[in-house]
């Protein structure tokens, strides 16, 4: 019970198949009280019925799209009538549009682009100033980001731009929040079959050469980055802060990856 009496947010499950709904059902089995939330309409009836299989029922479901400040000012206020604070901030959502991930990067249009690290990126920010005044101190807030944040992943394009400046963005926050012993971390999870990553062009082919391609020789699960997300949430990442963790079965590791 590594986050027992922790309250832990929990942005944004869309299937059973979202690392976010991996990273809550992790956080409940090991104690915490959840906030979950869900994009929009169309992915609410998911969440309200993902959100029947967990241990204990969260303490609010709660809309949010990140491009709406209303909507995270509405959030945070529902955060804090239901559990009072949060410990835990888990931004695990992102969204270019389908074109900048099928054609060159090089084609990539302003709007799309603006579109792609609003989303994806600088959502963090603002959702942290939505949350401050409820984050205690020595709230842990981590995101999801991947490998094509800094080495070339054909496709995934814009997206990638995106995660570099959200890698950069959670070593600022990190400074920023550091004197509050509040901890900023990314996970760099390899690729994972599920909705947003099917939007990336070629993406069933890729996963297949991933795997072959590590030095564990597998692809990795959902539910080792909901581990890793445990942990960065726990007492046991305590003086962890600022850093992007792999979880990838060590495929950034290699200088030459061949098939074995
Ligand atoms: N699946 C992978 O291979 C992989 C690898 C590394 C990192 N990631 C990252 O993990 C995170 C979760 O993605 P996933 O793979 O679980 O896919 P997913 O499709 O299950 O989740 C993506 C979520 O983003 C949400 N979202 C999109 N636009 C939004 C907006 N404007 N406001 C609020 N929410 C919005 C969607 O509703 C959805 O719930 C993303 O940041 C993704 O880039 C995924």
């Amino acid at each position: 019970m590594l986050l027992k009496n922790k309250v832990a947010a929990v942005f944004n499950p869309a299937n059973k198949r979202s690392i976010a709904w991996a990273i809550a059902r992790e956080m409940d089995a090991q104690g915490a009280q959840l906030l979950l939330g869900y994009q929009n309409e169309r992915t609410k009836g998911n969440v309200e019925k993902l959100a029947e299989e967990l241990k204990n029922p969260p303490l609010a479901l709660i809309p949010l799209d990140v491009t709406d400040d209303d909507q995270l000012a509405a959030a945070a206020a529902t955060a804090k009538s239901s559990a009072g604070h949060v410990d835990i901030l888990v931004h695990s959502l992102a969204f270019a549009p389908r074109e900048c991930l099928e054609k060159p990067f090089l084609e990539t249009q302003r709007e799309s682009f603006k579109m792609a690290l609003d989303i994806s990126a600088y959502s963090l920010t603002a959702m942290f100033q939505a949350f401050a005044p409820i984050l205690r101190d020595g709230a842990s807030i981590m995101a999801m980001s991947y490998y094509g944040a800094e080495k070339v992943v054909p496709n995934y394009n814009v997206m990638g731009v995106a995660k570099a400046a959200l890698e950069a963005s959670v070593r600022y926050l990190a400074y920023d929040l550091g004197p509050r012993q509040i901890r900023v971390n990314a996970i760099s999870a390899g690729p994972i079959n599920t909705l947003a990553a099917r939007g990336v062009s070629g993406f069933v082919d890729m996963l297949d050469k991933y795997q072959e391609r590590t030095p564990m020789k597998r692809g990795i699960t959902a539910d080792e980055v909901a581990n890793t997300a445990v942990y960065l949430a726990s007492h046991l990442a305590s003086g962890v802060t600022g850093e992007t963790i792999y979880v990838d079965a060590g495929y950034n590791i290699m200088g030459l990856t061949e098939e074995r």
